[in-house]
């Protein structure tokens, strides 16, 4: 038994309502929501948050920890990703379980599992499937029944995690009746690789090149082809990291055919554009899918409005400079990806919430709730309604500040989003119950983090087909 917190004087902000509300923690758990001002439990500890939103903690449902892809591994451990991600309000993490070749993907995901303790706050996982054999359904049954049941498929990056067409099937097929999900990156690779083979004999294949060796039309392309191994089965799907408006509206029309299907779109496509690829630095940018030109992210964000976009993650992946820029001038060897845990909450509230009016709500069900719902945590995980964690996020709207890498605590010297003037921040960080954060100190170093196992993420029924 710990003693009460209140958080006082806030408003508290859930994916349908807001509304003024003092929030009661109890062990580690939201105990009620109460009016304003009401009598405190005897002993509380109380948290002042006049003025300010109060949120579900943010849930990064596209995290990657000490991720090895080609040459390279990301910086960063599970003390180091986590304390990155409370800094920036976000107090869940979903990582990656990615085999090497010939590794068995349960026990890779059983290995990662093992390292959710050293964590500031709370980890689940998604496991990964490259090659089909006969072991596979095994160890997904075994999986699912221990709360690991999101999988990771790739439709690019061949002899690396590409999985064929006949693999995807299996494995959605195989999830569909264990109730779990296939979480996927598409890009057609042959695409991909013959777009490449051009641009490298014009010469064009550095970072400077990126938007073009990997073109919007293979991201288009494979979003279609899975869809419909998805819809042919009648199996849950979920595109990570889409970057054009058509993915999203092929996704959004197979909804509306009532498919279970759900758009990720992660921050640096909704707010960077590909001109960054033309400047001093373009490695820094080195993004899959790469950054879009302007009129394609304009038309990617209006989704957040529209509804049509499900979850924003971060697709955060820790390398520094030096990686960066080791294979500058061929960007098919070089590190893909962004580091974003930290800054995907105040990037996407400042340039979407407080100047583009996004509703509030609908930032916490973006980027809370529903990364909660689509990985089976909720309602542990992406609300205050009472019995959820209290992982709460005392957040200052109005606060102005300019983002610069040493000021952040991401594993690594530089982020994107370098000089950008940003509104919003975390003042205050509570990891169930407990304040770890505030007004950006550090409170409690101390490794608390639990491997959250997952509800079964989607059910869906095949569809029956009327006569
Ligand atoms: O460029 C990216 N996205 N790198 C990380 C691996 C992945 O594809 O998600
Ligand atoms: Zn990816
Ligand atoms: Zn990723």
């Amino acid at each position: 038994m710990s003693d009460p917190v209140v958080v006082r004087g806030g408003t508290v902000v859930e994916a349908g309502w807001s509304a003024p509300a003092d929030v009661v923690v109890r062990d580690g758990k939201v105990a009620a929501l109460t009016r304003p001002g009401g009598a405190a439990p005897r002993g509380a500890t109380e948290i002042d948050a006049t003025g300010m939103l109060v949120l579900p903690g943010g849930v990064d449902p596209h995290c990657h920890v000490g991720f090895t892809s080609g040459e390279f591994t990301s910086l960063d451990d599970y003390a180091e990703c986590t304390t990155a991600a409370v800094f920036g309000g976000t107090t869940t993490i979903v990582d990656f379980a990615i085999p090497r070749p010939g590794e068995a993907p349960a026990d890779v995901a059983y290995a990662q599992r093992a390292k959710a303790w050293q964590g500031l706050c709370d980890s689940a996982l998604h496991a990964c499937v490259v090659d089909w054999d006969e072991t596979v359904p095994d160890q997904l049954g075994a999986l699912v029944a221990d709360g690991i049941t999101t999988v990771k498929m790739f439709t690019t990056y061949r002899g690396e995690t590409m999985a064929n067409e006949d693999t995807i099937l299996r494995t959605m097929k195989t999830l569909r009746d264990l109730g779990g999900l296939v979480v996927i990156h598409c890009e057609a690779d042959h695409i991909i690789g013959d777009t490449q083979t051009d641009c490298a004999a014009r010469g064009r294949i550095g970072a400077a090149h990126m938007a073009e060796t990997r073109p919007e039309l293979a991201e288009t392309a494979s979003v279609a082809e899975v869809l419909a191994i998805a819809e042919s089965l009648g199996s849950p799907v979920y595109f990570v990291h889409q970057s054009t408006a058509e993915a999203v509206e092929l996704v959004a029309a197979a909804r509306r055919r009532g498919l279970a299907a759900y758009t990720e779109s992660v921050a640096h496509h909704l707010v960077l554009d590909d001109s960054r690829y033309a400047g001093p630095a373009p490695e820094r940018y080195v993004c899959c899918p790469p950054l879009r030109p302007r009129p394609a992210v304009d038309a990617l964000a209006r989704h957040l409005f529209t509804g049509e976009i499900t979850t924003i993650g971060s697709d955060h992946c820790c390398y520094d400079l030096a990686q960066k820029e080791s294979h500058r001038a061929d960007v098919r060897a070089m590190p893909n990806g962004l580091p974003g845990v930290e800054t995907r909450l105040p990037v996407i509230f400042s340039t979407f919430v407080a100047n583009a009016g996004l509703p509030v709500t609908r930032f916490v069900e973006l980027t809370s709730t529903n990364p909660a719902r689509t990985n089976g945590l909720y309602p542990r995980k992406g609300t205050l309604l009472p019995g959820a964690d209290a992982d709460i996020v005392i957040w200052d709207p109005a606060a102005e500040w300019q983002v610069t890498a040493d000021t952040l605590h991401m594993t690594t010297d530089y982020t994107p989003y370098e000089g950008m003037t940003l509104t919003g921040r975390p003042r205050t960080v509570l990891v169930a119950g407990r304040p770890i954060v505030h007004e950006g100190t550090l409170l409690d170093p101390t490794p608390r983090g639990r491997h959250l196992p997952a509800e079964p993420a989607v059910r869906q029924r095949r569809p029956t087909i009327s006569a």
